[in-house]
């Protein structure tokens, strides 16, 4: 019996629509070379549902994508509905109540794409941003007191609990281990965070000792955000807290180069709770309609999400098409200089896909 894959597709709003259909065709090609089956359940929660019936989502939303083994998302949020109604409403309670405490970023500089960095190629740029998703900064502990008064003030705790910092850590040093570098680089600013930022550190010291093979280093965010942008091949898997992995993830990508290109996951390794898998950018109202949107980002995504459901070579395939198809010239967008409609992008790779990249 061939395996089964249970996927909510959620296109959302804007160009999500346009992306996620090529995501699909992609997938599709990819599961019928590799002999597995995915079952799709489609979902059209979006800012359109919000508008109709005051919701992002049905208020057992959250037990129907429970059902799944993963989510395809395309993107949330439309001019009209404050964005953030549409992240509460749909993105955060998701990640929220799935427990996907890893948030995953490749940063990976494309043949055949240039970064805003001048003079770096595919080889200096290859690595992983993993953010902790659930706690640190994050939190909604804190308040206010004497509003409106010359005694006001207003805390806002940050927590970090073992369990929290540990299964972060462990996650980016497996993910080290399966890579060439084996390397670790941990986010910090124990100089200027007196307790949570020693206890990450100690965290990561200890950590580090269930890992002989893997080279470790860190560096305060300041700094850290400099070497992004002067020293990219230093890294090779980054880990940080919920504050520090945001700014890196968004920092992370812009490095690599497209914003249409790059791809995201939220994962809960254990797989409780089904992840979510979906590309960096939002809905774009500037460009949706047009179907010139790239969707390399959500078909790329849809190659995170086979690798975490096992499905190993059809993710390599899908991401060797890729690679192939910017460094030989394939059809392209305009965000990377082309004159190709979404649809001829997908078209390409999943042909690509099916015939064996
Ligand atoms: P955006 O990512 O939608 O667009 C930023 C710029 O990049 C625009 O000029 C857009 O045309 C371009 N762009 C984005 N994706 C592209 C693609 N695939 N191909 C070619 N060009 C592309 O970010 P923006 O404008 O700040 O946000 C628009 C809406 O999307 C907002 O409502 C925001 O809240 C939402 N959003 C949702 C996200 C999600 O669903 N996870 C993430 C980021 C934004
Ligand atoms: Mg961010």
């Amino acid at each position: 019996m061939s395996r089964t894959h249970r996927i909510a597709v959620v296109p959302g709003d804007g160009i999500g629509k346009e992306t996620v259909p090529e995501g699909l065709r992609v997938l599709d090609a990819a599961a019928r070379r590799f002999g597995f089956d995915l079952q799709l359940d489609h979902y059209d929660w979006s800012c359109e549902t919000y508008a109709q019936t005051g919701r992002m989502m049905p208020e057992d939303g959250l037990d129907q994508l429970a059902k799944s083994d993963s989510i395809f998302l395309g993107a949330v949020g439309w001019p009209g509905v404050p964005d953030h109604i549409s992240l509460w409403g749909l993105l955060i309670p998701i990640r929220r109540s799935f427990d996907q405490y890893i948030s995953l970023r490749p940063c990976k500089l494309m043949p055949g794409t240039t970064s805003p960095l001048a003079n770096r190629g595919p080889k200096d740029i290859d690595f992983y941003v993993v953010r902790e998703n659930t706690e640190g900064e994050y939190s909604s502990s804190g308040g206010r007191m004497f509003p409106g008064t010359p005694r006001e003030f207003v805390t806002q705790d940050s927590v970090f609990t073992r369990h929290g910092v540990d299964r972060v850590m462990k996650y980016a040093f497996e993910l080290a281990q399966t890579r060439p570098r084996k390397k670790v680089t941990s986010a910090t600013k124990s100089n200027g965070i007196t307790f949570t930022m020693p206890y990450w550190d100690e965290r990561f010291a200890e950590m580090a000792k269930n890992y002989p093979g893997i080279t470790t280093d860190q560096f305060h965010i300041d700094i850290l955000c400099a070497h992004f942008v002067q020293h990219p091949d230093w890294f090779d898997v980054v880990v940080g807290s919920n504050l520090f992995g945001d700014i890196l993830s968004d920092l992370g990508p812009a490095v690599a180069g497209s914003i249409g290109i790059a791809p995201s996951a939220n994962i809960n390794p254990e797989k409780v709770y089904p992840s979510m898998f979906e590309p960096v950018h939002g809905s774009a109202p500037d460009i949706a309609g047009k179907f010139i949107c790239n969707p390399i980002g959500q078909i790329w995504s849809g190659a995170m999400m086979l690798e975490h459901l096992g499905e190993k070579d059809a993710a390599d395939a899908i991401l060797r098409a890729i690679e192939t198809h910017l460094a030989e010239g394939g059809p392209r967008t305009r965000d990377l200089g082309g004159q190709a409609g979404t649809e001829d992008v997908g078209r390409a790779l999943a042909e690509a896909v099916a015939n064996g990249a």
